[in-house]
């Protein structure tokens, strides 16, 4: 089968198309699907320069690639709820028990995926995995953002950030977001109540007494981002712990999110899906054969919400 592999680290992103992989084998556990379209996230480029290397155990090449949409084709002895030809999507990350998801076929382990959204083609279903489970990981199980809550969102053209508008809006909070000045009107669409350009301006003199900050940008915007907040909000970082000693001085909790796409969650982005509530934000669709182009595209052209690897029609 045709996969997208690396033969090592580095920091170009050395990705290449391998025409010669051997299909994945599936333990009792796993589920073979046919992948039909993926999608790149951050992470792809975080295991590409190395910097989980010691979390990896697979020897080079390996293929890439976490979020996925796809059909079942074979289905592990132990394996319950899930049966040949189902429509799924989920991750296949290797670090979540899958064999990567830039690739013909993928296993995956079962308690990663879900149906897909019935009124989402393949390409749009790819590109949910991880942004949606985070969106709902951090807004509704974690800050438990309730109606007539202000929430500043920031990096709110992004993947995460494009999803976790809609679904903000849609908890009835107020909605704030740092973007840059093209991906104003983006995000106006998509419901935020207030735009920052994040280049001229600063949101810290703009905005105060939030209840929340979701920060999917880090460094010193979460430091920054602090005095946004009343006391006893909660700042949510997908980059890390937030400094402690500012948490305790501006009386806020500072909380590390760490994505758990599970069923559980990715069932619950299908039903916002298919609710109207989120929908799906692709910038750009790749084949399997324009990986590398893809990947040049994500990093340097300032997407607006997902670049797409369609792997098959
Ligand atoms: N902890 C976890 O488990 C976990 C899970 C998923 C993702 N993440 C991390 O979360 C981050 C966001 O993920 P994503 O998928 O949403 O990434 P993304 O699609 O690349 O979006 C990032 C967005 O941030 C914007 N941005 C950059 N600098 C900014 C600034 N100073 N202020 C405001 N916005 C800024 C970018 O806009 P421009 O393009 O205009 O610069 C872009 O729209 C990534 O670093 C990713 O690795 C962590």
């Amino acid at each position: 089968m045709k996969a997208a592999q690396i033969k090592e680290y580095s920091q170009d992103e050395t990705i290449f198309l391998n025409n010669d992989v051997s299909m994945p084998k599936i333990g009792e556990d796993q589920l073979l699907v046919e992948v039909f379209s993926a999608s790149i996230n951050p992470f792809d480029s975080i295991i590409m320069k190395g910097y989980v290397k010691d979390l990896i155990k697979t020897p080079f090449p390996f293929t890439i690639g976490g979020d996925f949409s796809g059909r079942v084709l074979e289905v592990g002895q132990k394996v319950i709820g899930f049966k040949q030809k189902d429509e799924v999507f989920g991750t296949a990350l290797m670090l979540a028990g899958g064999s990567g998801s830039f690739a013909e076929f993928a296993a995956v382990s079962p308690d990663r995926v879900a149906l897909k959204p019935k009124n989402l083609n393949y390409n749009q279903a790819a590109s949910l995995p991880l942004v949606g489970s985070s969106a709902v990981q951090t807004l509704e199980d974690e800050m438990k953002l309730a109606s007539g809550q202000k929430i500043l969102i920031h990096g709110g053209a992004g993947g995460i950030g494009s999803i976790s508008i809609q679904l903000a809006k849609h908890l009835g909070a107020y909605v704030a977001t740092t973007v840059s000045k093209k991906d104003v009107d983006f995000v106006k669409n998509l419901g935020a109540d207030e735009v920052i350009d994040y280049k001229d301006d600063r949101f810290e003199e703009r905005l105060k007494d939030y209840d929340a900050v979701y920060d999917t940008v880090g460094g010193e915007t979460t430091n920054r981002s602090f005095s946004v907040l009343k006391k006893g909000g909660i700042l949510a970082s997908m980059k890390g712990p937030p400094d402690e000693e500012l948490s305790k001085k501006y009386q806020v909790l500072g909380v590390a999110i760490n994505t758990k796409v599970n069923t559980e969650h990715l069932n619950r982005v299908k039903e916002l899906v298919e609710e109207n509530v989120i929908g799906p934000q692709v910038d750009k669709i790749f084949s399997l054969d324009e990986i590398k182009e893809a990947f040049v595209y994500k990093s340097g052209s300032h997407p607006r919400g997902k670049v797409i690897v369609r792997i098959r029609s």
